[in-house]
């Protein structure tokens, strides 16, 4: 029997409500990991390599999300969940618009849901706007974790913005990282 979750990614992987499906999509790319993981990670949307693969966060910014799960929190991706606010590959790479997020919205709710993680950790703003309702920009919001649903929601910075302005967002990825393993351990922070 498959479970709920494996049920939502086949509705998933043929959805069309928004027009991402007809601008050069090839795939939709659900999310990957453990399916009753305590800690999920919620990205922006499917960058060139993911759309291609089918899996978040295979590219370059995948890659520091998987050393930074390795060196701050000692688990590869297999041992968390990994989300996209957007399941599908927005063009050129440019940010997912406001009415692509709403319409993808419930494939996000149902998969935390159904996965009922007790951390969630957002990537970036369009993430952490999204899931905690506010329209603070990133900077602002980071450096803490927030009660979110029966857990906390500690948001950082997008790695692909680690990976390009250098020490000063690196340093606070780890930070927040480091926060997100206390949080696992039941620390209060
Ligand atoms: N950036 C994201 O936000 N998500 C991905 O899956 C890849 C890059």
């Amino acid at each position: 029997m498959p479970t709920e979750l494996e049920l939502l990614r086949d509705q998933a992987l043929a959805c069309t409500a928004c027009k991402l499906a007809g601008l050069g999509r090839s795939q939709v790319v659900f999310g990957v990991g453990d399916p009753a993981a305590d800690l999920l990670f919620v990205g922006e949307g499917p960058g060139a390599e993911e759309d291609r693969l089918g899996e978040p966060f295979v590219g370059r910014s995948g890659k520091l999300l998987d050393q930074l799960l390795w060196e701050e929190l000692g688990i590869t991706r297999a041992e968390c969940y990994i989300a996209n606010v957007v399941k599908c590959r927005p063009p050129d790479n440019r940010d997912p618009e406001p009415d692509e997020i709403a319409t993808c919205r419930p494939w996000l709710d149902r998969q935390l849901a159904l996965i009922a993680p007790r951390v969630v950790v957002t990537l970036g703003k369009f993430a952490t706007q999204l899931l905690l309702d506010s329209k603070e920009g990133i900077t602002r919001l980071r450096g803490r974790s927030y009660p979110w649903r029966d857990g906390v929601l500690i948001p950082t910075v997008h790695p692909a913005y680690a990976l390009r302005g250098g020490g000063t967002p690196l340093a606070q990825m780890r930070a927040d990282f480091a926060r997100a393993k206390l949080a696992l351990a039941g620390v209060a922070t």
